[in-house]
């Protein structure tokens, strides 16, 4: 292999996209070219792009800034962007930027080694009938003891200031023998946990042996596979959180108890104004019902502030509803006006403003994360041990509930699954030993 091509690859944004990554390095791979991680030795670069807010998009226009020298140097160096900037901003980017050969969105995956390999420069932005997967090759190696598996893709919803029904397309569930199969094949090469993807996670709705199945369906399908562990998914709508769903969080010991689910903000007014579906109270009371079935669930969620025509008072009922969940952890962010969103047509809230609404939201919930990580103190847990830790004879993993563990533990090895008994909490993460059996 010592004249393969070589392929770097930038991923930015979500984990569909770490997902997306993986792929297209297989496709690739399929073409002769192996993953490097130094940039200045490869062949081709591959951007692979997130469209969601201003900062993400721009980040892109950056990085092809910084990659000018050395495509001056090697005119031969293929330049790649994909993701979801690729398709929002396909040929803007052709016209911009002459360093880039390719451009390629998310729905044309397949297609990468044959524009790879075309000529001149080009674009492929389309979303075609054909399933992306089909075409890809089978999945071979694999680097450790989780994966992502994507199970449905897009989004109908057209929450008001929302990139991804546009960039992602339209819903799509993959069909279930599809992904039994690739679950299957994960499983026998050493993966115990699978996270279950879709930007629309828990409106999956693929074709089963016998009709349309639920999430929940196939999450109790995937339980029966010997050696899967663990069964995560993300990101769910709280409209699409049906009853079988979450009894399924009571019932299936390998389904984690920990759910991220946004909720964007606590005002009806501006639940309304995003076009969210749903009130605050509605999403209260759907908490009370995943907690019943699950008591010791971890909620995360997305917030939204400074949203056009957000008051005071409506941040402050954001802040009641933080206080009346008690999340685990939350990502927050201050809104970005996106092009072609019904959102950017309307005022925007002062950025000072705004910026402070932020500090105060995440002040709140760095102190319910903390809350949440102290009630783990002294307590027993179970940690897949993901890597080899900074510190000799320490290992790092997940506990259930998705905290950061690191473990003292010299013979520990990755991919295995320890009881671990909680000692300690730093801001991000918890510290433990094995748990003396
Ligand atoms: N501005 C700020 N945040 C946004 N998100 C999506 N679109 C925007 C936007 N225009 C956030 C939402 C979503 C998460 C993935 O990103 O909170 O849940
Ligand atoms: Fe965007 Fe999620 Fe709303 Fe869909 S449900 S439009 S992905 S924020």
């Amino acid at each position: 292999m010592a004249d393969a091509k070589k392929l770097f690859i930038k991923t930015y944004g979500c984990q569909m996209n770490v997902y997306d990554s993986e792929r297209m390095a297989e496709a690739m791979g399929a073409e002769g070219y192996v993953l490097t991680e130094a940039v200045e030795e490869a062949d081709m670069v591959l951007l692979n792009t997130c469209h969601i807010r201003e900062k993400a998009s721009e980040k892109l226009y950056s990085d092809l800034g910084r990659l000018k020298p050395l495509k001056a140097a090697r005119p031969d160096l293929k330049i790649g962007v994909a993701g979801c900037v690729a398709q929002a901003e396909g040929e803007e980017i052709i016209r911009r930027m002459p360093l880039v050969d390719l451009v390629v969105g998310p729905q044309s995956y397949h297609r990468l080694p044959a524009l790879a390999k075309a000529p001149g420069r080009s674009v492929d932005t389309e979303f075609p009938p054909e399933d992306k997967f089909d075409h890809l090759p089978e999945r071979k190696a694999l680097r450790g003891p989780t994966a992502f598996l994507t199970v449905q893709e897009g989004c109908d919803k057209f929450c008001a200031f929302c990139v991804v029904p546009y960039t992602r397309g339209a819903e799509v569930s993959r069909p279930v023998s599809r992904l039994m199969a690739e679950a299957e094949d994960l499983v026998a090469r050493g993966v115990c946990e699978i996270t279950l993807l879709g930007q629309n996670v828990n409106a999956y709705h693929g074709e089963g042996p016998d009709g349309p199945w639920s999430l929940a369906r196939l999450i109790r399908n995937l339980a029966r596979i010997e050696g899967l562990a663990r069964i995560r998914y993300t990101t769910s709508h709280p409209n699409d959180m049906d009853e079988d769903l979450i009894a399924a969080h009571g019932e299936v010991t390998q389904l984690m108890p920990y759910l991220h689910l946004p909720v964007q903000s606590g005002s009806d007014r501006i639940l309304k104004a995003m076009n969210r579906k749903h009130t605050a109270d509605q999403y209260l009371r759907l908490v009370e019902r995943i907690r019943a079935a699950r008591p010791d669930i971890l909620l995360s969620s997305d917030f939204i502030v400074g949203f056009p025509g957000e008051t005071d008072q409506d941040f402050r009922q954001t802040l009641d509803l933080i206080r009346a969940v008690g999340f685990g952890a939350a990502f927050s962010f201050k809104y970005s006006s996106r092009p072609g969103t019904p959102a950017a047509e309307r005022h925007p809230v002062d950025g000072d403003v705004a910026d402070e609404r932020l500090q105060l939201l995440q002040a709140l919930i760095t102190e319910q994360q903390r809350a949440a990580q102290m009630v783990m103190v002294g307590k027993e847990v179970t940690v897949l041990y993901e890597k080899s830790g900074r510190l000799p004879g320490q290992m790092v993993g997940k506990s259930d509930h998705l905290h950061a563990v690191h473990v003292r533990d010299s013979s520990g090895q990755v991919g295995d699954l320890v009881r671990v008994r909680i000692v300690g909490s730093a801001p991000n993460s918890l510290s433990g030993e094995p748990a003396i059996p």
